[in-house]
């Protein structure tokens, strides 16, 4: 997968993180082209397991059906300029988690989109003041993103969204994962 074209500003970007993060291609099938040692932590692949692949390798078998289309419709219509779902994936080991993926699209000043950005975060593992320590750092990483890609002609679209209820989206987490680790899940 070429990951030349990926402004060295933005890779360096990611290599210093503190949360998940992943960098797709805008080509056919979205190739994802880098994601950060946060994101190995957290699902278990790395670079050489992922890049040149779509990221949906997360989802192994589970359906997905509403979160699919979420981001199907936010990645089809460009007046959608970011997406936030809970998806279930399974990390490298075979351990399900509900994801907490927030997506958005890095554009060139001419508007085109250039690059997907997304962001991954455990769920169904956490508390919710550690989501919301998560959220400050997703505003943060999201806020310094933009000047460092000014240099590249690269706009991102799209602000965080927050999370209605922080509360309850923790506690569906926490059930969606206790059905998945319940014995009888394939
Ligand atoms: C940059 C990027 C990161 C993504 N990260 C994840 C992820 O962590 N987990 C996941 O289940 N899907 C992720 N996706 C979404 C899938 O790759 C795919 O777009 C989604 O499953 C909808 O397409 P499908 O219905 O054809 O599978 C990501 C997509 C992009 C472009």
């Amino acid at each position: 997968m070429d990951t030349q074209n990926v402004p060295a500003e933005l890779k360096s970007y990611f290599d210093s993180a503190h949360i998940a993060l992943a960098l797709a291609a805008v080509t056919a099938d979205n190739p994802l082209l880098l994601v950060n040692a946060p994101f190995h932590k957290l699902t278990g692949y790395d670079a050489t397991d992922v890049v040149g692949r779509n990221c949906r390798v997360l989802q192994k078998d589970a359906e997905n059906r509403e979160a699919r289309a979420k981001i199907r419709a936010f990645l089809e219509d460009d007046r959608i300029n970011a997406v936030r779902t809970t998806i279930v994936n399974f990390r490298k080991d075979g351990r399900p988690f509900v994801n907490l993926l927030y997506m958005s699209k890095l554009k060139a000043l001419s508007g085109e989109v250039r690059f997907l950005f997304a962001s991954q975060f455990d769920i169904s593992r956490s508390q919710p003041e550690l989501l919301s320590a998560y959220d400050t750092e997703l505003s943060r990483t999201l806020s310094r993103l933009s000047p460092t890609l000014v240099e590249s002609g690269i706009v991102i679209d799209g602000s965080l969204m927050t999370i209605a209820n922080t509360v309850a989206t923790v506690a569906q987490a926490k059930l969606t994962l206790a059905d998945l680790d319940a014995p009888g899940f394939p």
